[in-house]
């Protein structure tokens, strides 16, 4: 237990913070055509790592892409050292999945260029990205929650209610990478598509968008009704405003013909959707003690400790 937790607290959100720059930053790769700016992996070209004049600037953007994964991944090793002086088990398994998860990312990056941009492979190379910022929430509120047990803060039934709005909220992001994949960002322009309906699968996805969103306002009535804590109310609300604006974001994408600088703010959005239905989820369970007096009643002591 040498290391102070405040230091694995920074580099737990600065976790968090390199994974959404790096979905915005993988965003902009496709939104400017540039996803096979280098066109081979793991060098630019045949015969370099780094990109030649000839591929202008979509080599840059698409190499500037791959420079950053140096980035999240000194970001993943500093928090995996960190984790490990602190000596807690949990946290560093934790920090050792989100470590893994940048070569994975590397990896799935070089069979997206080699498939010349499978639309279903950006897909899943966008969704790991968004569990990665998933579980750098968890280490965010784990480190914050302390060792020990931890019991449920809010009732089951609630608890519930929060893990259908995380499915859908997962469903919502998925089905989201179908209607990219069957619209006209494909990040290159000989890149495949999906051959699916763009309209059919954006109507399935908005869908699903109202149903989270019936989901989260229902929880966020419930939460205030029960004068729930406020680790609890409070990733609620956040989620409810980013729903709101990324409907706002989606549907003027939609109607405007998907112009690049709404799509890459939907990106964000989606991201930050990510880390709001995950913060919502593993705010319901707390240190035991937290728990017993946010069970007993104790709103004001439950909502002052877990204020951390
Ligand atoms: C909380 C609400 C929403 C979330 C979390 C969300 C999430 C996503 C995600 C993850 C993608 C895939 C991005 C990619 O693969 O690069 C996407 C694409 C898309 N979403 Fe949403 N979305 C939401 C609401 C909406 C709404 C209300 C609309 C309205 C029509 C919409 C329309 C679209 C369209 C048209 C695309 C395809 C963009 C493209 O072709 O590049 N979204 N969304």
């Amino acid at each position: 237990m040498t290391a102070r937790p405040r230091a694995l607290l920074v580099l737990a959100w600065a976790s968090l913070v390199a994974n959404i720059g790096i979905v915005l930053t993988g965003g902009i790769v496709r939104l400017t055509g540039s996803g096979l700016g280098c066109p081979t992996w793991p060098r630019c070209t045949d015969e370099s790592f780094v990109p030649h004049g000839e591929l202008g600037v979509h080599g840059v953007i698409e190499f500037g892409n791959r420079l950053l994964t140096f980035v999240v991944a000194a970001v993943a090793i500093l928090t995996f050292l960190a984790a490990w002086r602190h000596g807690r088990r949990e946290l560093l398994l934790l920090a050792l999945v989100i470590g893994l998860g940048v070569p994975a990312q590397a990896v799935i990056g070089g069979i997206t260029v080699l498939t010349d941009l499978n639309p279903w492979i950006v897909a899943l190379h966008l969704l790991v990205s968004l569990a990665m910022v998933s579980a750098a929430v968890l280490l965010i509120r784990w480190v914050l929650d302390g060792p020990g047990p931890r019991a449920g803060v809010v009732h089951r039934g609630f608890r519930a209610l929060a893990w259908a709005i995380f499915a859908a909220g997962w469903g919502v992001l998925y089905i989201g990478t179908i209607v990219t994949g069957s619209g006209p960002h494909a990040g290159d322009a000989d890149a495949p598509r999906n051959g699916l309906d763009p309209r059919a699968w954006s109507q399935f996805h908005v869908d699903l968008v109202f149903l989270m969103l019936g989901l989260t306002i229902a929880a966020v009535i419930l939460l205030h009704v029960l004068h729930a804590p406020a680790r609890v109310r409070r990733p609620a609300y956040a989620l409810l405003g980013v729903e709101l604006a990324q409907g706002v974001v989606g549907f003027a994408q939609y109607y405007l013909g998907l112009p690049i600088a709404l799509v890459a703010l939907h990106l964000l959005g989606a991201a930050l959707t990510a880390a709001a239905i995950t913060w919502l989820v593993v705010a319901m369970r707390a240190p035991a003690e937290v728990a017993t007096q946010a069970k007993s009643g104790s709103m004001a002591t439950a909502t002052n400790s877990s204020d951390r």
